[in-house]
């Protein structure tokens, strides 16, 4: 069968495609249908099945006699270290640790919170919390103190598990005054956290609080795979939204591995056995979906890459890694390529290995840009598929099949729609557009398995955010078009969410961050074009009247607070100091037309402006930074 048989054999029978797709999995009990639309415009799937998450990740693979196969590859050129572990050894190790996690008091429906670096032990502790139906929520280690309090506030977890430090280029990460500094700020506490001593940088443990990874695992009964409802929240990923406050994106059991399983073959092209490589991190969600979940679900090695693209030593990293570890398909965003064309433009570094073992180069997470799919191309010869999706999602909206059939590449297109998902484009009354032309980017209800049946204790928020704005349809947030034959193009948000360096983040939330400096009245963050990262935010602050320190030591305050309150994956470093924003006539600040200005773009002046003349000061004080060039 071809693209175009599977998709419609999807849309003619959803239930019947989800319900064998289903049978790759094994279940304690099987489910009697796949959607429950009792409660719809909200969907569940596979709710009566029982299953567990870390049995089919882990201990099938061993059952079925695959436990000598490597599971893991940890490969760090910071630690410069490399080691592999087994199918059989993870489950030893996973149910090790979720034994003490037991002992501990963590059952079924306890909330987790994961705060680790690149290291096996991160997965380890994603798949013990699996184990026994606990529901992690992983923090990304770039994010400050207030960010992991907000989250302990919203997850409520029971236990903390994490490490004494991560490692980026040059600069330890003290991941446990971070921690100790969120749970102060937080005002909920966990009862207890496990810290997993690196030998980089030992933590100090509070007495009565924190445990030792390894101490607390002594002399405790292994834990077997608890049975959930298909149902089941797996975990939770906050991710960014309007407003500083996250969402909390839930992931059900049932339908998670369903539809991840499905694209390992469908989309990445790779059968059990097969090393899969996902250069990302657990704290997104291509880190849940394609390090740690799919790839093991589906029965593939999977590599933990604690690195960076360049200078963790060379631009030449990625190209070892792949040949080294023969990897058949491999995936990151495309500003990872960005980096490395900037270092090593005519890719002398692969001159030094055989990377012939690669069978294509996947790009997600923001938009690839022509120029770094063609260099890609050429200097890689493998093809290079775009695809979109989103946390929300957790997998594949729209792109190239590989594995069913590998359709022609249209570069600046993700390609086309996966089985699960009618992606439509719709004007602002919610009517369909016709082909070719832009409108939001909307996928007719209900969402495949996989997706996010809800958001954690913020319903509202999740009918408000992706529900209401066009009823039978789930808003993507996302603008683009359809072309004649199918082909989705994604130009870009419609709402204040950036994307640096594929990093998903929210201007209004650096912008309630700006809003609390004492001299700050009022404030705009925008997202400007950047060549490296896609999109950098810069930051734009009015004083309060009477203030008169010096404008530049204000800016270094505001960015040095952003770094402070939101942590240095904001990228924030872009502050500049002005008289007035522009607005409209009723009061609306136009941001994006500080976008066009600042990326030297043509644009027509918004016909509700108030005072047209702001916009030539903005000009002016984006030209001193190098921007808004004409
Ligand atoms: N823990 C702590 N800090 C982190 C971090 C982590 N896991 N990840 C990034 N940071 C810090 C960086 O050290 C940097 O700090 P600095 O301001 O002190 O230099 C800051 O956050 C910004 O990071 P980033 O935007 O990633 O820039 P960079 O200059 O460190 O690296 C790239 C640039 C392009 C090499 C890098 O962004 C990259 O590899 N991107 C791949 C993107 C990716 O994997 N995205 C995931 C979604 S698929
Ligand atoms: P995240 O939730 O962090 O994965 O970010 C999702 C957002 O990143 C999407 O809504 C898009 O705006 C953007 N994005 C992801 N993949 C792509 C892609 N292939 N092309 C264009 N934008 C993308």
């Amino acid at each position: 069968m071809g693209y175009k048989e599977v998709y419609d054999s999807w849309k003619q029978d959803p239930e019947g495609f989800w319900m064998q797709a289903a049978d790759a999995i094994d279940w304690f009990e099987k489910p009697t249908r796949a959607l429950n639309d009792d409660n719809a415009p909200l969907y569940e799937w596979f709710s009566d099945g029982m299953v567990n998450t870390c049995w089919n990740a882990v201990d099938r693979h061993v059952e079925a006699g695959h436990g000598d196969r490597t599971a893991i590859i940890y490969d760090s050129p910071i630690t410069d270290t490399k080691h592999k572990i087994s199918y059989a050894e993870l489950r030893d190790r996973v149910a090790s640790l979720a034994g003490a996690l037991r002992a501990k008091g963590i059952e079924k429906g306890d909330r987790v919170i994961i705060y680790m670096p690149m290291v096996p032990e991160a997965l380890e502790a994603m798949l013990a919390c699996a184990r026994l139906g606990a529901v992690h929520s992983v923090v990304f280690g770039g994010f400050a103190a207030n960010e992991l309090a907000v989250r302990i506030d919203d997850a409520q977890p029971k236990a903390i598990i994490a490490a004494s430090c991560g490692l980026e280029p040059g600069r330890v990460v003290h991941y446990k005054p971070l921690l100790d500094g969120a749970i102060d700020q937080a005002s909920h506490k966990p009862e207890f956290c496990v810290i997993f001593q690196r030998e980089q940088e030992v933590a100090h443990l509070e007495d009565g609080r924190d445990v030792d990874w390894h101490a607390f695992q002594y002399g405790v009964e292994p834990a077997e795979c608890v049975p959930v409802e298909g149902n089941h929240p797996a975990y939770i990923l906050y991710t960014s939204g309007t407003t500083g406050a996250p969402k909390g994106v839930i992931r059900a059991t049932g339908g998670h591995l369903v539809a991840l399983n499905w694209t390992m073959k469908n989309i990445y092209n790779v059968d059990p056995g097969d090393v899969f490589w996902a250069a990302s991190d657990v704290g997104w969600v291509v880190g849940h979906s394609y390090i740690c979940y799919g790839p093991l679900i589906h029965g593939n090695t999977t590599i933990v890459f604690e690195g960076k693209p360049v200078g963790t030593p060379d631009a030449g990293t990625f190209w070892r890694v792949i040949s080294e570890h023969n990897v058949r398909s491999f995936f990151t965003a495309p500003t990872a390529f960005r980096a490395i064309k900037r270092e090593d433009p005519k890719g002398e570094c692969l001159k030094d290995y055989d990377i012939s073992c690669l069978r294509a180069l996947y790009l997600a997470g923001e938009r690839a840009d022509p120029d770094t799919i063609e260099w890609a191309q050429k200097i890689m010869g493998v093809p290079v598929y775009d695809h979109w999706w989103q946390t929300e999602t957790g997998w594949t909206i729209a792109g190239n099949p590989a594995g069913v059939e590998a359709l022609p590449v249209k570069i600046g297109s993700p390609t086309v729609a996966m089985p699960g998902y009618d992606i439509q484009i719709l004007d602002e009354a919610g009517h369909q557009m016709p082909a070719g032309e832009l409108g939001a980017i909307a996928v007719k209800l209900p969402l495949p398995p996989g997706t996010l049946p809800n958001l954690w204790n913020a319903e509202d928020r999740f009918r408000k955010s992706y529900l209401t704005t066009f009823p039978g349809y789930y808003e993507t947030g996302d603008a683009g078009m359809i072309d004649e034959d199918g082909y989705v193009y994604i130009m870009a948000r419609t709402d204040d969410v950036i994307n640096v360096a594929g990093h998903r983040l929210s201007t209004g939330g650096m912008e309630e961050v700006l809003a609390a400096h004492p001299d700050v009245a009022e404030c705009a963050v925008i997202g400007v074009t950047d060549e490296l990262k896609g999109q950098l935010p810069v930051g734009f602050v009015c004083l309060t009247k009477g203030v008169d320190r010096a404008h530049d030591e204000i800016a270094k305050e505001c960015v040095k607070l952003v770094r402070e309150k939101i942590g240095p994956v904001a990228a924030f470093k872009l502050a500049l100091v002005v008289d007035r924003l522009p607005k409209t006539r009723s009061g609306k600040i136009l941001r994006a037309t500080m976008v066009k200005i600042a990326d030297g773009e043509e644009f027509k002046m918004p016909a509700t402006i108030d005072d047209p003349a702001i916009l030539d000061e903005i000009r002016e004080a984006l030209q001193s930074i190098g921007y808004a060039k004409a």
